[in-house]
């Protein structure tokens, strides 16, 4: 499976890409992840991105596509993949277009996840995240079982820092006009899978997995 999953920021795409991954034993290739592993480690790279995601801006397009070609060249790709959070814009789907092209392979499926604004707010500003495993919570919607503490892995959760509510508010005038015209591009090539995100995690996840067979 080659799939692309999509929807506004606080969506819930992180949470269902976890799932998916596991079901169809593909990896999860989120560019705001290997953003912020760039960042705690300090490289060059996670400083360039650092100004743009704490300012809820896109990082360039040059460095983003540039990252991903290189990341679906990698040899756990083979199988297929999913991919959280690319393309952004139309230059990196074209870009996409053409990486995936000259890996003579096509995509199967983009799913967008669509959510209404207001709940969108309140899912990123009570979102947690587990330092050591990643694994996302929030605190109204999917609290752990021990405040500030992993389920998964006993790791400490923390605060995303493009999860205030002024940069939650760039990001989605951002998605609105850089992102959503994407909608138009996948469903013309008769790809987008438009499913339902206000709902229960696991209802999401069956609507996905059945709407995908
Ligand atoms: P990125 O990390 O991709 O962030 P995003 O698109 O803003 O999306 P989020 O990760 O915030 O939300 P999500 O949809 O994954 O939701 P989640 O599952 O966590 O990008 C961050 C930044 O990096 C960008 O702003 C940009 O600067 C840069 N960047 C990344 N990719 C780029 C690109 N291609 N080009 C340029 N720049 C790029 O869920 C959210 C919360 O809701 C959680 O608390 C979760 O527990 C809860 N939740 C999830 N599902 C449900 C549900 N069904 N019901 C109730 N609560 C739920
Ligand atoms: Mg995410
Ligand atoms: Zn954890």
């Amino acid at each position: 499976m080659n799939l692309i999953i999509m929807g506004p920021p606080g969506a819930g795409k992180g949470t269902q890409a976890e799932m998916l991954v596991k079901e169809f034993k593909i990896p999860h290739i989120s560019t705001g992840d290997m953003f912020r592993e760039a960042i705690k480690e300090g490289t060059e790279l996670g400083m360039k991105a650092k100004t743009f995601m704490d300012g809820g801006q896109l990082v360039p397009d040059s460095v983003t596509i540039g990252i991903v070609r290189e990341r679906l060249a990698a040899e756990d790709c083979v199988r297929g993949f999913l991919l959280d959070g690319f393309p952004r814009t139309v230059p990196q789907a074209d870009a996409l277009e053409q990486i995936i092209a000259g890996l003579e392979r096509s995509l199967d499926a983009a799913i967008n996840i669509e959510v209404a604004d207001e709940i969108l707010m309140a899912r990123m500003v009570g979102r947690r995240i587990c330092r050591q495993c990643g694994a996302p919570y929030n605190i109204e919607f999917n609290p752990p079982q021990e405040a500030g503490k992993c389920d998964q892995c006993g790791g400490e959760l923390y605060q995303r820092s493009d999860d205030t509510e002024a940069t939650v508010a760039n990001r989605l005038a951002v998605y609105i006009q850089q992102t959503e015209p994407l909608l138009t591009y996948y469903q013309e090539q008769g790809l987008l899978i438009r499913i339902n995100g206000n709902q229960e995690v696991t209802k999401v996840f069956g609507d996905i997995c059945s709407s995908l067979r």
